[in-house]
């Protein structure tokens, strides 16, 4: 209709050869009148590989993964690629089956945020396009991958707390078998150990990233005597539920409860009492994960390895020295009354 060959019309549509006018303008024009749209599948059969970009979080209802999403997003798409995401609900086997229908699809690429690194990492295949993961980087993986110093962000964490006079610490970690979560936990008692403090075991909980485990795990670490006057909260959904828990006791924070979290999210300043909590960037996450991706596709015999961004604390209202605390009888009697009338 045009009047030009199959390869012009390919030229028009990719702008790998320049096609002067008109014959550009005749091509374009019955593009528009037959309202032709190139076929990604097509594309990818005969190139064997696509423009798309699969991505694989946990969580889609957790704010800190869209966060990441959208860092990769803005660099897939800056660089003519289109991100398919993929919402695993910290489903081992669903990730898996998600990581199938990818391959189906013919990515240029993969950004996983692993449920279960140790799952994922055995159905990896040679000839899967690069793989970076983010935020958990599982154990034994020499590829790429971009997290934050979570060692480091815990033990700011810790150091806050022993600097306001804190000496009864509890943790709410998050899932352990989590590099991540392992790894907050580790750099929480290394401060600890270095300020001669034992956390013992009983005084550890372990909880899934989510608002309702961190508010179960903080009923029972407030019930233990002596209680603690200071929760780190392995992320700051456990942390919020922790706040509540301890209200529920009839107790306040910071009052008679410090609480610590991890992640910064959006409503940490603005909840009551605003959360003093550790910063990671999920948008730098994403984004410089993406890059990295970017950089495996186009040198794929390129060695990656794995970048590690910063975290800072964000110290607000939820935190506070524990001499300024009350007396520990009248908090103390407080909650256990509140926690003995209560029946949660
Ligand atoms: O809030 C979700 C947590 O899981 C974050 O701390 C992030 O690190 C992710 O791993």
């Amino acid at each position: 209709m045009a009047g030009v060959s199959v390869g012009t019309v390919s030229n028009v549509l990719n702008g790998a050869v320049v096609v002067r006018e008109p014959r550009r303008k005749r091509v374009l024009e019955v593009i528009e009148n037959l309202g032709y749209q190139p076929s990604q599948l097509a594309r990818g059969l005969r190139k064997n590989s696509t423009d798309l970009v699969g991505m694989i979080i946990p969580d889609i209802t957790n704010p800190f993964f869209p966060r990441v999403v959208r860092g990769a997003e803005d660099m897939a798409f800056k660089h003519g690629h289109r991100l398919v995401l993929c919402n695993a609900d910290d489903d081992p086997d669903k990730e898996v089956s998600y990581l199938e229908d990818l391959r189906s699809f013919r990515p240029a690429g993969l950004l996983i945020i692993p449920s279960d690194g140790s799952v994922l990492m055995k159905t990896l295949r040679h000839s899967d396009p690069p793989v970076i993961f983010l935020d958990r980087c599982p154990v034994g993986w020499h590829g790429g991958c971009v997290m934050v110093d979570n060692q480091d962000g815990a033990y700011q964490a810790a150091s806050h707390l022993l600097a306001l006079g804190h000496r009864r610490f509890a943790v709410i970690a998050g899932p352990l078998h989590l590099t991540n979560a392992a790894a907050r936990l580790q750099g929480f008692q290394r401060a600890l150990s270095e300020a001669h403090i034992k956390l013992t075991p009983e005084f550890i909980q372990e909880a899934r990233f989510n608002t309702e485990s961190g508010y179960a795990a903080a009923m029972r670490l407030l019930r233990m005597l002596p209680r603690p006057t200071a929760i780190f909260a392995s992320n700051d959904l456990l942390a919020s539920g922790a706040v509540t828990a301890i209200r529920h006791l009839g107790l306040r924070c910071p009052e008679d409860v410090s609480v610590v979290g991890f992640d910064n999210f959006e409503f940490a300043e603005h909840t009551t009492p605003a959360l003093t909590t550790v910063h990671q960037s999920g948008y730098q996450i994403g984004a410089a994960a993406c890059s990295m991706l970017l950089e495996a596709i186009q040198y794929p015999s390129r060695p990656l390895g794995h970048t590690v961004l910063p975290t800072e604390l964000k110290i607000r209202n939820s935190t506070m020295h524990v001499s300024a605390q009350p007396r520990t009888s009248e908090s103390f009697t407080r909650g256990i009354q509140k926690s003995s009338a209560r029946k949660i």
